[in-house]
């Protein structure tokens, strides 16, 4: 039977998790809000929009449409420079050994991530090529936690969701990974993740002596 693997990218790949954090903190502070670690925990695999309506209900603020959009353009600028800043180095321990691994036994691979910037992201860690299906946030209607990201991507390696393995670092991508019927790796810890029927700290944990075995 033929399987495959799809790959969330922020926090996943690459540490851009924390530089998605970082810009958010600097815009909640503008209105007076300090972001917690639960809070972090929420937004990871939230789309841009949804993260700022977030923050900005947490800030028990309102703010029009205008203000809104330039927030918007505001976080991405500021995540952008942090982007600017990575190179080939800057993938998380384990990352190239795990897709050498994927390349030898011929899994097919697949991105499903909620960002707008995730073709920019593994252009610039050298990954584009990598992935034989790439799902971002342009690609689906329905962000995470809703199944679409994952089963689009599963379309796109031609594999079936049940035969497919997630790998997610955020609850609401362990979320719609299960609602794709997909085996889930968390990336994390599993009181951040209680959903993933499997955990590593990072790619290069994978055992994938157990590959085989982890879809019956
Ligand atoms: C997800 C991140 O991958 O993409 C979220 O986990 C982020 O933190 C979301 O908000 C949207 O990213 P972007 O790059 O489109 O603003
Ligand atoms: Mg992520």
């Amino acid at each position: 039977m033929k399987k495959g693997i799809i790959l969330d990218l922020d926090g996943v790949i690459c540490d851009t998790a924390y530089f998605h954090y970082l810009a958010w903190k600097q815009l909640a502070e503008e209105y007076n809000y300090e972001l917690t670690h639960s809070d972090n925990e929420a937004l990871k695999g939230v789309s841009r929009a949804d993260s700022l309506r977030y923050i900005l209900e947490k800030a028990n603020v309102s703010i029009d449409a205008s203000k809104f959009e330039a927030d918007l353009v505001r976080k991405n600028d500021w995540y952008l420079k942090l982007v600017d800043t990575m190179s080939e180095e800057s993938v998380l321990p384990g990352v190239r050994e795990f897709f050498q691994r994927c390349a030898i036994k011929r899994i097919p691979l697949a991105l499903g991530s909620a960002s707008k910037n995730a073709r920019l992201v593994l252009q610039k860690v050298g990954l584009l090529h990598t992935f034989h299906g790439i799902v971002d946030a342009g690609t689906v209607t329905n962000g995470k936690p809703h199944p679409e990201t994952f089963l689009e991507a599963a379309k796109l390696i031609n594999i079936k969701p049940e035969n497919c393995i997630v790998f997610e670092d955020s609850s609401s991508g362990v979320q719609a990974a299960k609602s794709a019927n997909m085996y889930t790796v968390g990336v994390g810890i599993p009181q951040d993740l209680p959903m993933a029927d499997e955990y590593v700290t990072n790619l290069g944990e994978y055992d994938f002596a157990s590959f085989e075995m982890q879809i019956a």
